[in-house]
């Protein structure tokens, strides 16, 4: 049987693709998409010899667009699932039409509490003593897909909001490799 193919979608650093590099998953990651060139991820993926769709929304007339461009380089190259990684854009029809129930999501906190940026300063600065993980189905909405999955981590009263990031992201790289594993098998 041959490999299952997959896409990931980033804009920033690509801890997370890094994550799902290291941890050997049973497919093959058959392109990054990543909407911001030049961002650390593509590095990761370079190295890694992972082939890149770099792209800029300005240079395409619409959202329909771009993505319309994406999803012909998906189903080129036969990929079946997409995991977005700090994709910072909502997904639109196009994307959701082609790839329904096999795009998945992480996000740092506990939805539904926190959607949208910067959910770890949310949390910390609205004093809770818990927030965590989430892996989610993608819908139209900001973070308000089913939830697959769920972790907590503490906030400690001496918590900075860089030890907390550090301990979030470090649930985050376990997770959701764990989770894409039980999905794909
Ligand atoms: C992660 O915190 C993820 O949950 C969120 O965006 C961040 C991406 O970080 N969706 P990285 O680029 O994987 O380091």
């Amino acid at each position: 049987m041959s490999e299952l193919k997959v896409a990931v979608f980033a804009s920033g650093s690509g801890s997370n693709f890094q994550a799902m590099l290291d941890a050997a998953l049973p497919c093959r990651i058959e392109l990054l998409v990543c909407d911001k060139p030049g961002a650390k991820v593509v590095e990761r993926a370079k190295k890694k010899d992972v082939p890149v769709w770099e792209f800029s929304p300005q240079a395409f007339p619409s959202k329909e667009a771009y993505e319309q461009a994406i999803v012909e380089q998906l189903q080129e190259r036969k990929v079946e699932w997409i995991f977005l990684a700090g994709y910072m854009r909502l997904v639109g029809p196009v994307l959701l039409g082609a790839y329904a129930n096999r795009m998945i999501n992480i996000h740092p906190s506990l939805l539904p509490k926190f959607p949208g940026l910067d959910a770890i300063g949310q949390a910390f600065r609205a004093g809770e003593r818990e927030t965590g993980v989430t892996v989610h189905y993608i819908d139209e909405g900001m973070d308000t897909g089913p939830i697959i999955a769920q972790e907590s981590v503490d906030i400690y009263p001496n918590d900075t909001m860089e030890t907390l990031e550090t301990r979030i992201h470090q649930v985050e790289h376990m997770l959701y490799p764990q989770v894409i594993r039980k999905l794909i098998k």
